[in-house]
């Protein structure tokens, strides 16, 4: 089969600040939420004073080493590489009058190295991070004032950087404040519904307002969503389980229809009045909304099954979403399951309801490396993993569906987001450092890289 992509289709690899930088406090940042959960954004909140173990304050230390990753990312091929932007970096406590420039002048240097070498930049305003402060003044997005400071953040960052970055992206996996409210929303893990749908709206309608700065200020710049893809399966073909899985799907999908049709679609009508949650919606805040996204983008990495049936509801250890497993597909070693074809089912399922150009801007396989007594890293499932990933993004394009580009996650070997957890790794590049904070944090090219390497070059036609 030939499998060549269209010749601007970007290739590239996708990576977040607070899994990656280190350097916590450095040059003026300010605390994040992020630096508040040591085990990942399932784990506690734990209050830290400096010197308490936390393996992100390091994290595989970009922040110095960023010359020598984005060489490598060039030597891949990389035609884009996805990062985002440490909002308390440029605003260390949110709500400060002025930004940092410290922080400023830091992506200016990474910008400028991608540049060097061809690699455009997609940046990420807030990848499950916010300043802390923001919490513990605010009560996170619970008030509405977090509009106009992440506003004046993005009307920062898109002058700054107007002419560097072209494609942005707002906030990372919104849809999944609803599992996660303290990453999301900063806000409690046992908050009300109300509460958290609350914030959900602020935030909704501050990544709305970003859109309509980012086309003022930079009106050659495409701006993005990005959406958790949690495809999911009925468990049969019982209506019931039918129902309740387009019940289901609605509930992540109703972020992208605020953000792509520009209002709150009809069904939630209902699905607010039986939860009791009663939204206070501004006229302001309906003008914001209809401020669209250019382009949906989407994380892929696993699919579940979902059942109205109580007995059968044996929980899948999941990305976020907990599903019910599904017998015709095996797992990682986390138990996500693994489905290619999934891929172009989603592909079809959101350009068939949003017509907007689409994005893959996460997939990979998290796996326990093992490093070989040559010093050889043999990551085999890694390539099967995307290779057929990619397999299915060909086949979508074929299916007429209009795909801007693909940023496998984790590049580099980086901090896990669920878990905290380094030895979870996806990287093309192995980084030797371990959970308890060993290592030299050497860069090692696994065989996946060479690959990757050779899926660009080819574009694509090398894949089998
Ligand atoms: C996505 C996040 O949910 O999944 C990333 O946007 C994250 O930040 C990725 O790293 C993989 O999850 P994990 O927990 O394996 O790192």
């Amino acid at each position: 089969m030939n499998t060549r992509f269209p010749e601007n289709f970007l290739w590239g690899g996708a990576t977040a600040a607070n899994q990656i930088e280190g350097a916590w406090l450095e040059d003026g940042k300010g605390v994040s939420t992020s630096d508040m959960q040591p085990k990942g954004i399932f784990g506690e909140v734990t209050p830290r004073t400096v010197g308490d173990f936390n393996i992100k304050d390091i994290a595989i230390d970009f922040y110095h080493r960023y010359a020598e990753d984005i060489a490598l990312f060039a030597e891949l091929g990389f035609t884009v590489l996805r990062i985002s932007i440490a909002w308390t970096r440029i605003f260390p406590n949110g709500d400060d009058k002025e930004p940092n420039e410290a922080g400023l002048a830091f992506y200016d240097r990474v910008f400028d190295e991608m540049a060097r070498y061809n690699i455009r930049p997609m940046v990420t305003l807030s990848h499950y991070e916010m300043p802390f402060s923001l919490v513990e003044n605010y009560n996170g997005w619970s008030d509405r004032r977090l509009i106009a400071f992440f506003e004046r953040y993005a009307k920062t960052v898109f002058t700054r950087y107007k002419d560097k970055v072209k494609l942005w992206l707002t906030f990372n996996e919104i849809n999944m404040s609803l599992h996660a409210p303290f990453t999301g929303v900063g806000l409690p893990e046992d908050s009300s519904k109300q509460a958290i749908y609350q914030a959900i709206h602020h935030q909704l309608v501050a990544s709305a307002r970003a859109v309509k700065a980012c086309h003022e200020i930079i009106p050659d710049a495409q701006i993005g969503n990005m959406l958790l893809g949690g495809l999911m399966y009925p468990l049969t073909c019982r209506p019931e389980d039918v129902l309740e899985t387009e019940r289901q799907k609605q509930e992540w999908l109703f972020f992208g229809d605020v953000q792509s049709r520009g209002y709150y679609p009809s069904y939630m009508e209902r699905f607010f009045e039986e939860r009791n949650v009663v939204l206070d919606v501004s006229e302001e805040d309906k003008q914001d909304l209809k401020h669209t996204v250019d382009f949906i983008s989407f994380s892929y990495y696993m699919t579940g099954c979902v059942t109205s049936d109580e007995e059968l509801n044996e929980k899948a250890r999941g990305n976020i979403l907990s599903m019910v497993k599904n017998p015709h597909l095996t797992a990682s070693e986390w138990g996500w399951q693994i489905d290619p074809v999934g891929m172009r089912i989603l592909l079809n399922m959101l350009y068939d309801r949003y017509q907007k150009p689409l994005f893959i801007v996460e997939n990979g396989l998290g796996a326990k490396d093992v490093v070989d007594e040559s010093g050889n890293i043999n990551d085999v499932y890694r390539i099967q993993y995307l290779n057929d990933h990619l397999i299915q993004v060909y086949e979508a394009i074929r299916d007429g569906v209009e795909i801007m580009g693909y940023t496998s996650w984790g590049p580099i070997d980086m901090v896990s987001a669920s878990l905290a957890d380094i030895s979870k790794r996806y990287g093309f590049i192995y980084v030797d450092r371990d959970n308890n904070g060993n290592g030299t944090l050497a860069r090692t090219r696994k065989k996946s890289f060479y690959w990757y390497q050779d899926v660009i070059r080819s574009h694509g036609e090398s894949l089998k």
